[in-house]
This record gives structure tokens, C-alpha cells and sequence, in this order.
């Protein structure tokens, strides 16, 4: 399989954060890596390589070299997307005849794109066990929903502009009357336990659209979840790609949370990644000193995807610092720092990409829009290091399926990679030795 293929299956068979973390898990296991347990106590050899998770939702995954752990280079990325969650009483009934789900909206997602496709359900479930519970990811797995739009005969103005109401407009049609209380009864089905043994759940909704490549070329991919899944799939290329590094640690972080601010116990403002550094320290068994040394020279990629120039709104974007499907990894400049860029991290990455003959562009917001923010600046106050923002164009980000470059792929997993294999030691404020 190409990259294009390997991403399309991890995206389908990751509908949420949950289940795209525990395929970078398996993966991690796969190539060699050892699982650890942030209640457990580390022991950590050079060598050898280790992940850990938090929440299910979130993992970093670290190689301690063989020779100094005398520096981090981290790419983080983000493992949600924009979905709906259903609520702890899922069922609504419209007037005796229809059986309704009963969701909110999970982050900030374009509304339309979600009605009149197949939807379905998965998450994660806690399932009563003899001393406790346990979690168990789920998936329906079948086209099971659907939010019907209202018909144009209704609405004749609807294609002037709507305003939606996430309470009355987007509740998925469930069944008929006879699926009342068929939902907890279909959850535990699904999760092969009784009904009574699920003591609580993490369930969202996705479109059950297969990722496909399109374009007069093949150029394009169009698939749900690209915002984020396709950085978190190109770190985690990379990492393994670049094996175990000689010296410095390599590290690949995916959090949770992104969409919806990032501020849980799992997401990138926590101290989910200063603990998982602090504890390498200490296991390793080197001072306070030798870890400020290599936070000092460390540098993270935070990727996450970029807007394209939109074919029909190529007024949305500014005119010179615009990016395109397929012509390399975009760099995120914000002057207020919402993006983490500056002069020192974007000459590392510059110098980096030109040495390996990676394509790049540069991205900045038209300066009368605001744009969204991402992990990056939010990890940095937490775990003060040299950062970029970097990402893939894409059209349509949020959408229930967005459009991305085919070719950018490689050009991601290739720039990660030279990252994850490069080093970096810091001279005075402001001067750096590449080697
Ligand atoms: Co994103």
C-alpha cells in the first residue's frame, strides 16, 4: 500500500479519538515499543523505545537513544475531530412515531455537511467487571443514522443563508417508536456485555463515508477527519521511520481535545507532556541541570492542518502568503503567536526542508481574519521550547469530509523524518549547530 492507501484505512478505521489512538498504539507495539502505564513505575533503557497513554484519548511515545539524551524533537499533533457526542439520555420521541438521538456538538464543525449521509456510532464504554470496571472501545460499525435536512418546500429560503439550532435542527433520526430504548440495548450489544453492566460511555457520532482519491490526476483526497488524523498519521511515519536516534530523544505527542480548546486532563494544556519529560529525567536517572540543558535545545513541530486557497473564495486568503494542495509543507505564521512560528524555529525548519529538497509555503492569516488557533502555543505554556506550526493545505477543514492533497503526504512524513533525524545544540541565546 502507498501512504495515501495506509492513511485512507487508519482514518476509516479510526471514527474517534479513542480508536485513533489505539491504532498508533498497536503500531507502537508492533515496531518494537514498550507500553507503559503512568500509574506504574518506569524503568527506562537506552535503545529502547516506549509510549504511554492518557484518558485512551491521548499518547506520547518517546526512543531514549543510545548515546546523551541531550535534547527533544517532538512533532505533536491532535486525535479529535469536530462530531457530535450523544447524551446521557439518548432517546427523544417525536410525537409517538419517531425515536430520536439526543446530541451536542463536539467542537466547532459545519453544520451542513453533516445531513442526509449515513452516520453511525462509536467511543468507548465502561463496563462493570468484578473488583471495578473497564473500558471497552466500540464501534456500530453499519449506516445508522441520518440527519435529514428539511425539504426545500418547507424552507424556500434556505439556500439564501440558514441558521441552524444545534438543539432542534441536528438530532440524528434513530428508528421508529419500537427503537425507544433500543439505543442503550444496541450499545450493549455492540460491546458484547448486558445492559446493566455498562456504567457509563464516551460516544460520538461519524460520518460513515469511505476516504477516497479524487481529482483529473488522483491529486486530491477526500475523507473525513484529515483535520487532524493526517498529521497524527505522518508523525507517526516518521517516528518510526527515523528509528532510534544516536542521541536526543524523539518524541510523538497526540492529544486530545484540540477541537474543543484543549484544557483536559489529556489535552495539550495539561501536564500531560512536562510529566511524561520530567519522568524520563528521572528515570534515566540525569539532574534538574541536564533536563534544563535539553528543553533548551529542543524543538517541537505542532502540525496541524493549513486552508488551502479556496477555488471559488481565493479572496479569503492573503494574497501572497497562501498555500496550495500538493506544493509542500505549510508553515503557520501568526504575528499575536496563536501560531508558535518565529524568525529562530522557522530558520531551523527552512534550513532543514532546503537541505533535504522537501517543498514548503508559508501561511498567514489575511490580517483583517482571525483564523483558528491550535495546540502549539497552548502545549508551549506548559513546556517552554523552540516551536513551529506547521500543517497540509486543505479545503473545507471541519467539514464532515475535507479535501487534501495526495502528494503532500510524503512531502509531511519526509520533513518529519529529516526533523526526527536531525540534532540541534544551542550556543548563546539565538545561535544553534545543526548536526
Ligand atoms: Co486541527
Amino acid at each position: 500500500m502507498n501512504n495515501v492507501s495506509e492513511l485512507l484505512t487508519f482514518i476509516e478505521n479510526s471514527p474517534t479519538a479513542f480508536h485513533a489512538v489505539a491504532n498508533i498504539c498497536s503500531e507502537l507495539e508492533a515496531s518494537g515499543r514498550k507500553r507503559l502505564s503512568e500509574g506504574e513505575a518506569w524503568k527506562l533503557e537506552a535503545g529502547q523505545g516506549y509510549f504511554v497513554t492518557r484518558n485512551m484519548s491521548s499518547v506520547i511515545a518517546f526512543d531514549i537513544p543510545d548515546g546523551e539524551a541531550d535534547s527533544f524533537r517532538m512533532v505533536a499533533a491532535h486525535s479529535d475531530s469536530p462530531t457530535f457526542k450523544i447524551k446521557e439520555n439518548a432517546e427523544l420521541a417525536v410525537r409517538g412515531k419517531y425515536t430520536q438521538l439526543n446530541v451536542e456538538k463536539y467542537g466547532g464543525m459545519l453544520f451542513s455537511a453533516w445531513f442526509d449521509r449515513p452516520l453511525s456510532i462509536a467511543g468507548r464504554v465502561l463496563v462493570r467487571t468484578e473488583r471495578g470496571m473497564e473500558a471497552r472501545l466500540i464501534d456500530v460499525g453499519r449506516d445508522l443514522l441520518v440527519i435529514p435536512n428539511v425539504a426545500i418546500h418547507m424552507n424556500r429560503e434556505v439556500n439564501d443563508g440558514f441558521k441552524y439550532n444545534a438543539q432542534t435542527d441536528l438530532m440524528p433520526l434513530f428508528g421508529d417508536e419500537t427503537a425507544k430504548d433500543g439505543f442503550k440495548k444496541l450499545i450493549a450489544e455492540t460491546a458484547g456485555v448486558a445492559e446493566e453492566d455498562i456504567l457509563g460511555t464516551d460516544l460520538f457520532l461519524y460520518p460513515r463515508v469511505k476516504g477516497t482519491v479524487i481529482g483529473h490526476e488522483g491529486e486530491y483526497i477526500l475523507s473525513p477527519r484529515l483535520d487532524d488524523l493526517e498529521c497524527a498519521w505522518s508523525g507517526l511515519r516518521a517516528f518510526l521511520a527515523a528509528d532510534k536516534p544516536a542521541r536526543g530523544v524523539n518524541m510523538l505527542c497526540v492529544f486530545d481535545n484540540e477541537e474543543v480548546g484543549s484544557g483536559t486532563k489529556q489535552g495539550a494544556d495539561s501536564t500531560f507532556l512536562y510529566d511524561v519529560m520530567q519522568r524520563i529525567f528521572i528515570a534515566i536517572g540525569r539532574s534538574a541541570e541536564d533536563a534544563y540543558r535539553a528543553a533548551a535545545n529542543s524543538f517541537m513541530l505542532s502540525a496541524d492542518n493549513a486552508h488551502a486557497v479556496h477555488p471559488n473564495h481565493p479572496e479569503k486568503t492573503d494574497a501572497e502568503n497562501c498555500v496550495f494542495m500538493n506544493d509542500g509543507i505549510v508553515i503557520k505564521f501568526n504575528a499575536n503567536q496563536r501560531y508558535t512560528t518565529d524568525g529562530v524555529s522557522a530558520a531551523f525548519f527552512h534550513r532543514l526542508l532546503k537541505d533535504n529538497e522537501i517543498p514548503f509555503q508559508h501561511f498567514a492569516n489575511r490580517s483583517d481574519i482571525a483564523g483558528g488557533g491550535t495546540l502549539g502555543n497552548i502545549s508551549g505554556s506548559h513546556v517552554s521550547i523552540n516551536t513551529l506550526d506547521i500543517g497540509l493545505a486543505q479545503l473545507a477543514m471541519h467539514s464532515a469530509v475535507e479535501t487534501a492533497g495526495a502528494k503532500d503526504l510524503d512531502h509531511m512524513v519526509r520533513g518529519m523524518t529529516a526533523f526526527y533525524t536531525s540534532g540541534v545544540e544551542t550556543g548563546r541565546d539565538g545561535e544553534f549547530f545543526l548536526g
